[in-house]
C-alpha cells in the first residue's frame, strides 16, 4: 500500500510566524470550527488570534471540551453540539495535543457522514469504516501544544470505546490534516510530567518505527534521527522548561518519529499500553515507555540493527539508564505506580492484542509473553 511521506504543509515557527502561517493558509473565508481547551485559551493567550481570524472573515465557533483520550462519546458531543449550533464546519483547526487533534480527525471524518450523531451512530461509523465511503473529510489544520503524538503528520485518530473495553482507529488516507504548525514556544509552558510523558511517546513512537515489522531504511533513519534528538533534549527540556532549542528539539523528534511512525505504525509497547489507559488511565506516553526496554532486549533477537539505536543511549550508558534518569523525581516508571496490581496482569495481558500493532512487531508475543513482560515492569 502506498503511504505518502508527508502531505501535511509543515512549519516550525515562532508564535508570531506561526500564527501568520495560519492566517495565510486559510486564504477564503471558513467556517472555521477552533478546538482548543480553556486553559490551553488562557494560556497561549489565544483571544487576539481567534479576534483576527474572525478580522480575516472566518465566522468561528469554539470548541473547548477537549477530553484527554478522548471517546466515541466525545465525538458523538462534539458533532451534536455543531448539529445544534447549525455550525456547519468547512474548516476546523486544533490547537493542543494529541487528544485534540485526534478529535478534530474524527470530526473532520465523520461530520458529513453523520446527520443524527449520537454515541452509537459514531462507535457503528468508525467500527465499520464508514468514513470510506466517499465524502468531503472537512479541512484540518493542527497546532500542537505538546512534542509528542506526531498525530500532525499521521492520518489515523485514536478514539476509545469504553464500553466495549477497546480502542478504536479512524484511518485513512483523507485523514491527514491539511497543514501542521509547530511552535517550540508553545511547549515550554507543559508541566514536567506531561513534558517526559508526550516526550516518552515521541521516542516510543521512533523506536517502535525503528523496529515494526513493516519498518524500512527511510523509516529506521528518520527513526533514528528522531531518537537521538529525544535522547539528548528530552532531559535537556526537563531541566530547563524555557530551553527553546531543548523544545525546538523535542518538536522535531516528535515531527521525525511522527513520519517514520507514519510509514510503519507502531507494534508491541503501543499494543501493550491500551488496556493500561483504558483500565487505568496511565496516560500514554507513560504507558507505551513502560515497557520499552523489555520489548527492546526481546526484538533485539529478530532485528540484527538494533545496534544502532542501541548506540544513541551509549554516552547515557545504555537505554535503561537514560529512561531512568529522565523520569527521576517526576514518575516511576512501574506499574504499580499506577495501581496495579500482580491480580491485575492477566487480565490486563488479554486485551493487550490489538490487530495491526502487536503483529507488527518483529517477534509476535504470545499471551504469557505480555504477561511476564509486564510482571517485568510491575
Ligand atoms: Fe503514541
Amino acid at each position: 500500500m502506498f503511504l505518502p511521506l508527508c502531505p501535511v504543509d509543515v512549519r516550525v515557527l515562532d508564535a508570531a510566524k506561526g500564527r501568520a502561517a495560519i492566517r495565510d493558509m486559510l486564504n477564503q473565508p471558513t467556517r472555521l470550527l477552533v478546538m482548543a481547551s480553556r486553559a490551553r485559551s488562557a494560556e497561549l493567550s489565544l483571544t487576539p488570534f481567534l479576534t483576527a481570524l474572525q478580522g480575516d472573515g472566518h465566522a468561528i465557533q469554539l470548541y473547548s471540551d477537549i477530553p484527554a483520550n478522548p471517546s466515541v462519546g466525545d465525538v458523538a458531543a462534539l458533532l451534536s453540539r455543531l448539529r445544534e449550533l447549525a455550525f456547519e464546519p468547512t474548516a476546523i483547526l486544533a490547537i493542543g495535543g494529541g487528544s485534540c487533534i485526534d478529535l478534530g480527525k474524527a470530526a473532520a471524518a465523520l461530520y458529513h457522514l453523520l446527520r443524527k450523531p449520537d454515541e452509537a451512530a459514531v462507535r457503528e461509523a468508525i467500527q465499520s469504516r464508514a468514513y470510506e465511503r466517499p465524502h468531503p473529510f472537512v479541512d484540518l489544520l493542527a497546532m500542537p501544544t505538546t512534542a509528542g503524538t506526531g498525530s500532525e503528520v499521521t492520518r489515523w485518530a485514536t478514539i476509545w470505546d469504553a464500553q466495549n473495553r477497546r480502542k478504536l482507529s479512524v484511518d485513512h488516507a483523507q485523514g491527514f490534516p491539511r497543514a501542521a504548525v509547530l511552535i517550540p514556544e508553545w511547549t515550554a509552558g507543559m508541566p514536567a510530567a506531561l513534558t517526559l510523558s508526550t516526550g516518552l511517546d515521541a521516542l516510543s513512537h521512533a523506536m517502535e518505527a525503528y523496529w515494526a515489522a513493516a519498518r524500512n531504511p527511510l523509516s529506521q533513519e528518520m527513526a533514528l534521527l528522531a531518537a537521538a534528538k529525544a535522547c539528548a533534549a528530552l532531559p535537556a527540556a526537563l531541566a530547563a522548561p524555557g530551553d527553546l532549542d531543548a523544545r525546538r528539539e523535542m518538536c522535531m523528534a516528535s515531527l521525525l518519529a511522527g513520519l517514520a511512525f507514519s510509514q510503519t505504525r507502531t507494534a508491541a509497547c503501543h499494543s501493550i499500553s491500551y488496556p493500561l489507559t483504558m483500565l487505568r488511565g496511565v496516560p500514554h506516553g507513560f504507558a507505551v515507555a513502560l515497557t520499552l526496554s523489555s520489548v527492546m532486549r526481546r526484538n533485539a533477537r529478530a532485528v540484527p540493527e538494533m545496534e544502532r539505536l542501541e548506540a544513541v543511549f551509549e554516552e547515557a550508558e545504555g537505554f535503561d539508564a537514560w529512561i531512568e534518569q529522565a523520569a527521576r523525581g517526576i514518575q516511576p516508571l512501574r506499574l504499580e505506580a499506577f495501581g496495579v496490581t500482580q491480580a491485575d496482569l492477566p487480565g490486563i495481558a488479554k486485551l493487550t492484542f490489538t490487530a495491526g500493532r502487536m503483529d507488527n512487531n518483529p517477534i509476535v508475543f504470545t499471551q504469557d509473553e505480555v504477561l511476564e513482560i509486564l510482571r517485568e515492569n510491575l
